[in-house]
C-alpha cells in the first residue's frame, strides 16, 4: 500500500505491509482494588504478521488482561496499543478482524445448533445469505464438525466447543486469532482436537496467540514464546533460547525436562 505524501496514512487506515499486527507499547493496569499494584505494568510487545507466539505465565500473571487488551475489550490504564499501524480504538471493525477463543468455551455459545452458531458471526456482517451459508459451510467441513451441526453446542465435548469457537472466528474471517487457554479443562483427545485447530489456522496464515502455561502441549507449534511474569515481560524470543533462559520464580514449568528437545514437545 502506498502512503501518502507526508508520509503518514490518514487517520483509520492500516498498513497491512509496514506494521506488526499488533504493537504495543507501556502498557499498564492499575485497578482500583489492586493496592495501587499494576497487574500490567510497561508491556512493550510487537505481534508479526502470520507468528504462532505462546504467551506464557504462571495464573495471575496478566495473560487475559494483555488478550483483553489486545481486542479492545479493556482500556489500558496508560499505554498504547496499535493494530497494523492503527491506534486501536480506530480501528473500526477489529472484532471482525481479531478472533478470541475464551477460556470458558461456554461462554462464547450463541447458537441454539452448532451450525447457527458458527453462522452468528457471518451473519452480522451485513452479508448475503448465500453468503454466510457458503462461509459457514466451509468452517463447518473444515473444522470436523459436519456431524454435529444440528447438534446444541452445550452438549459438544470441551475440546468440541473451542473447535466451534475457533470455527466461527474462521466463518467471519478473523485474521488474528487469540485462545486463551486453549487445553484448560481437556482430556487427550481434546488436546488433539485443539491442536489440529492451531496447526490449521497457521496453515491459513493467520496470525495465532496462545495464551498458556502448559507448553509441553503446544511449544513444537510456536515460532515464538513470550513469558509474562506479576505484569512485565519476564523473556521474549525463539522457544529454545527462552527455555534456556527459565527461572523457577517464574512459575512457568521447563517441559524439556521430560523431553528432550523443545521441537519433541508435540502431541500431535
Ligand atoms: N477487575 C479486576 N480488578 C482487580 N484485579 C484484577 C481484575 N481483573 C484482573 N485482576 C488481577 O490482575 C491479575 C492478572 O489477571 P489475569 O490476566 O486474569 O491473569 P492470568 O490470565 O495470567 O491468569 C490478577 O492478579 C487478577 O487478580
Ligand atoms: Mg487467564
Amino acid at each position: 500500500m502506498s502512503l501518502p505524501a507526508s508520509g503518514a496514512p490518514p487517520p483509520g487506515t492500516l498498513t497491512p505491509e509496514a506494521a506488526p499486527v499488533f504493537r504495543v507499547r507501556g502498557l499498564s493496569q492499575v485497578f482500583k482494588t489492586g493496592g495501587g499494584k499494576a497487574a500490567l505494568e510497561n508491556v512493550n510487545l510487537d505481534i508479526t504478521e502470520g507468528e504462532c507466539l505462546l504467551l506464557a505465565g504462571s495464573n495471575g500473571s496478566g495473560k487475559t488482561l494483555l488478550m483483553r487488551c489486545l481486542a479492545g475489550l479493556l482500556s489500558p490504564s496508560s499505554g498504547d496499543i496499535f493494530y497494523r499501524g492503527v491506534p486501536l480504538s480506530l480501528v473500526k471493525d477489529l472484532h471482525r478482524r481479531v478472533g478470541l477463543v475464551f477460556q470458558d468455551p461456554d461462554s462464547q455459545i450463541v447458537g441454539e445448533t452448532v451450525e447457527e452458531d458458527i453462522a452468528f458471526g457471518p451473519g452480522n456482517l451485513g452479508l448475503s445469505k448465500s453468503a454466510v451459508r457458503e462461509k459457514t459451510e466451509s468452517a463447518v467441513a473444515a473444522f470436523g464438525l459436519e456431524d454435529k451441526r444440528d447438534l446444541s453446542p452445550r452438549l459438544l465435548s470441551g475440546g468440541e466447543k473451542r473447535r466451534l469457537a475457533a470455527a466461527g472466528i474462521a466463518a467471519m474471517g478473523c485474521e488474528t486469532v487469540i485462545m486463551d487457554e486453549p487445553f484448560a479443562n481437556l482430556d487427550y483427545p481434546g488436546v488433539l482436537s485443539v491442536l489440529s485447530v492451531i496447526q490449521s489456522m497457521k496453515d491459513q496464515g493467520k496470525t495465532v496467540v496462545i495464551l498458556t502455561h502448559e507448553l509441553e502441549k503446544v511449544l513444537a507449534l510456536a515460532g515464538r514464546l513470550v513469558i509474562l511474569h506479576r505484569g512485565t515481560v519476564r523473556d521474549d524470543g525463539e522457544p529454545e533460547a527462552v527455555l534456556d533462559r527459565l527461572r523457577d520464580e517464574w512459575g512457568v514449568r521447563d517441559p524439556r525436562q521430560t523431553y528432550v528437545r523443545a521441537k519433541d514437545c508435540s502431541w500431535l
